[in-house]
């Protein structure tokens, strides 16, 4: 006979799973992540936070047991640091963008925009068919996302990987930014860092600097992404192409 919980006692099991995660993160998270944390949980994205991914100057990247609200195995969490200074000069990114105009640039606010920004991209990644981690939620610095890997295993990235393939890889990758570019946005930090590679095939990651077509730097940002990704396909893999071919070809 399954055991009966009060409607009443609900929130509190709720909070207890989150404060029992706390224990493990003690002295990781603030008050305020951890309340934006409890909303991911009490949302029924994550029912359990297993370990941590990666830890970035900007964001720390975790594994979590998905949610009654997701119907996959697993999601990640990815906490922007609150603390963060080196946001500073991200401010670029969002003050150009007609999207966020007349939005305040201190460093806390930028965070919580670069949040819902990344989260905001991903959506349009989503629309746009583009691969990318599907979005689930956000909340402040907490931003909820799909796995991209194999039974609780992260793909690995890009750079970590030899490819058997790598011709079908980087015109896949190609593929990607000009969907991604028919939906307005420019990725602005592609690298072999930024893609991981799950079943032979690219996603496109860490898309929260990504700017619309209207941002005075859009074009500049595309150049980079380019010329990142083609060194890097020429150095590891030999592989040769034409740059001004490849932009046009993404902008076509
Ligand atoms: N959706 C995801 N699925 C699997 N692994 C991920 C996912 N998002 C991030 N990661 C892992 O976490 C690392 C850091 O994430 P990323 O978004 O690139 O943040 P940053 O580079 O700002 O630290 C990635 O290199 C990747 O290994
Ligand atoms: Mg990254």
């Amino acid at each position: 006979m399954a055991r009966r919980v009060s409607k009443r006692k609900m929130p509190d099991r709720d909070d207890f799973r989150v404060k029992e995660q706390w224990k493990i993160e003690e002295g990781v998270f603030d008050r305020k992540t951890m309340m934006n944390i409890e909303k991911v949980f009490t949302h029924g994205i994550v029912s359990r936070m297993i370990h941590i991914i990666s830890k970035g100057k900007e964001a720390d990247v975790y594994l979590a047991e998905a949610g009654e609200k997701v119907s996959e195995m697993y999601a990640v969490l990815k906490i922007f640091n609150q603390e963060n200074t080196s946001f500073k000069r991200r401010t670029e990114y969002v003050k150009g963008d007609p999207r966020f105009d007349g939005i305040k640039a201190d460093v806390k606010s930028i965070i919580r925009i670069w949040c819902r920004k990344e989260y905001g991209n991903l959506k349009i990644a989503e629309e746009a068919q583009v691969s990318a981690p599907k979005p689930y939620y956000f909340r402040g610095n907490v931003l909820a996302m799909q796995l991209i890997g194999d039974d609780g295993v992260p793909a690995p990235i890009l750079k970590n990987i030899g490819l058997e393939d790598p011709e079908k890889v980087l015109d896949e990758i190609v593929e990607n930014m000009k969907r991604l570019y028919s939906a307005n946005l420019v990725h602005g930090d592609m690298s072999e860092y930024n893609v991981l590679i799950k079943d032979g095939m690219p996603f496109l990651i860490d898309i929260g600097q990504g700017v619309s077509l209207g941002h005075p730097k859009a074009n500049e940002f595309l150049e980079r992404d380019v010329t990142n990704i083609l060194y890097y396909f020429k150095k590891r893999y030999g592989i040769e192409r034409n740059h001004e071919k490849v932009v046009s070809q993404i902008k076509s």
